[in-house]
């Protein structure tokens, strides 16, 4: 592989399931320091994508590497943070338990920033109550705070605002600028076109396949098109993937 030094980058990355082509041969070279948007419908293979970078697929064929090292690699999760679509909380657990144990994974457990990814997600009142009492939205809240908890330099956030109501809304993406502003590299897969603006970047995933990239304005030119939604339709087609026709 080439000496790229940015954050994540992959070479003929290839996932299959059987018959199914979940990430297909992609390129990628994502400097660092930026929020770059995954798009795309039902199926096409963003959570798999993820996945392989964080090393928790093994992929079929390809490499990919986070920070420069090739994934899977257990020490190098020290600096990558997982938001997962489903919750990936322990409901037995309190509130201060579930952050306490995320942040052993991978070494750290200062207290002070416990405290802050708590505050930030507006649970600091709830913090010994057993995530099991906790509503929807606020296990997505616990979910996203158990993933910034040891500070990772590179943050991939699947649909980490699903069930999160608007002004919250408002308040992560604020706070996700601000931690790329700081240098922190984010991949954020989402579902919500007026969320896209909100990226530096934007991967148009089809089929296992970037089918386009760029920022939201040059997405749209691309496209010929003033809005989003339009553009995710003209350049994709809008049904979500049948997933046999992925190879
Ligand atoms: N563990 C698995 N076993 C078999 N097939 C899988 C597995 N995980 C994903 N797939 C298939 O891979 C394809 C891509 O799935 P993936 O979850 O990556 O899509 P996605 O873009 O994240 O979709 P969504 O927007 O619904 O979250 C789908 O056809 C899916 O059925
Ligand atoms: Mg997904």
């Amino acid at each position: 592989m080439d000496a790229f030094t940015g954050a994540i980058q992959a070479r003929a990355l290839t996932k299959r399931f059987g018959d199914i082509v979940a990430v297909n041969n992609l390129d990628l070279d994502l400097p660092a320091g930026r929020i770059y948007g995954l798009l795309g419908p039902n199926g096409s293979g963003k959570t798999t994508l993820i996945r392989l970078l964080v090393g928790l697929a093994k992929a079929s064929s390809g490499e990919a590497r986070v920070l420069g090292v090739k994934m899977p690699d257990r020490e190098n999760l020290a600096h990558i943070g997982y938001m997962t679509q489903a919750d990936g909380i322990y409901i037995e657990l309190s509130v201060w338990e579930n952050l306490r144990f995320f942040a052993a994974l991978s070494g750290t457990g200062d207290k002070k920033g416990m405290d802050e990814v708590l505050d930030l997600v507006h649970l600091t009142s709830r913090k010994n109550a057993p995530a099991l009492e906790l509503s929807g939205g606020m296990r997505r809240r616990l979910s996203l705070a158990c993933a910034l908890v040891h500070k990772p330099s590179v943050l991939f956030l699947d649909e980490p605002t699903v069930g999160i109501d608007p002004a919250l809304r408002v308040e992560f993406w604020k706070y996700f600028r601000a931690l790329a502003a700081a240098g922190t590299t984010i991949v954020v897969s989402s579902h919500v076109m007026d969320e896209a603006d909100r990226c530096d970047e934007l991967l148009l995933m089809f089929h296992g396949k970037v089918l386009a990239r760029g920022s939201g304005a040059e997405i749209r030119q691309q496209a010929g098109v003033d809005n989003m939604e339009d553009a995710f339709l003209k350049l994709g087609g809008g049904d979500s993937e049948d997933t046999g026709a992925a190879a």
